[in-house]
């Protein structure tokens, strides 16, 4: 669904097992286009794209991880406000990271974010975890106690 511009290469790093989430299929896969466009966005020179699943006893986490410019201290609250965009007229409407906001916490999950802006600080990127709550394994203690 995303144009992968030439210089962006791709990284997957699955966790082991099932990991399942009762989701909405068309918004969580929105809110990934979301990140994966933000980060593509933020490397202009090109970078490397990672996604990432892992889990632990209770959640999911889904990262989207980009070796691009960073978002500087001052703007890592504001990112998910509505209408909060850097990008110039006309490229963004800055309501991606709201919706994609929105949609995490309809499925009683959460978003954060690691960023570092300063190359005198290490190499620049940010790093985006949804945690969506675990699905009961069918058969599991969840599932009998239900
Ligand atoms: N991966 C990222 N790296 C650097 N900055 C980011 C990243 N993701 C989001 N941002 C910053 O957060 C702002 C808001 O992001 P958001 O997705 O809400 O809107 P947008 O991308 O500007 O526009 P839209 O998504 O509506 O096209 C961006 O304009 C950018 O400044
Ligand atoms: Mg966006």
């Amino acid at each position: 669904m995303v144009r992968l511009p030439r210089g962006v290469s791709v990284k997957f790093e699955h966790a082991n097992g099932e990991l399942r989430a009762e989701i909405d299929r068309d918004q969580v896969m929105q809110v990934l286009t979301n990140l994966v466009n933000n980060a593509i966005d933020a490397m202009p020179n090109g970078g490397t794209l990672t996604l990432r699943t892992a889990a632990d006893d209770r959640n999911i986490r889904i990262q989207v991880a980009d070796t691009g410019t960073g978002i500087p201290p001052e703007n890592r609250k504001k990112v998910f406000e509505p209408f909060f965009t850097t990008k110039g007229a006309g490229k963004g409407t800055g309501l991606g990271l709201s919706v994609t906001y929105g949609i995490v916490k309809m499925h009683h999950g959460d978003i954060k974010l690691e960023s570092n802006a300063d190359p005198a600080g290490g190499p620049t990127g940010t790093t985006f975890t949804v945690t969506l709550p675990r699905a009961p394994r069918p058969g599991g203690d969840e599932a009998r106690r239900s």
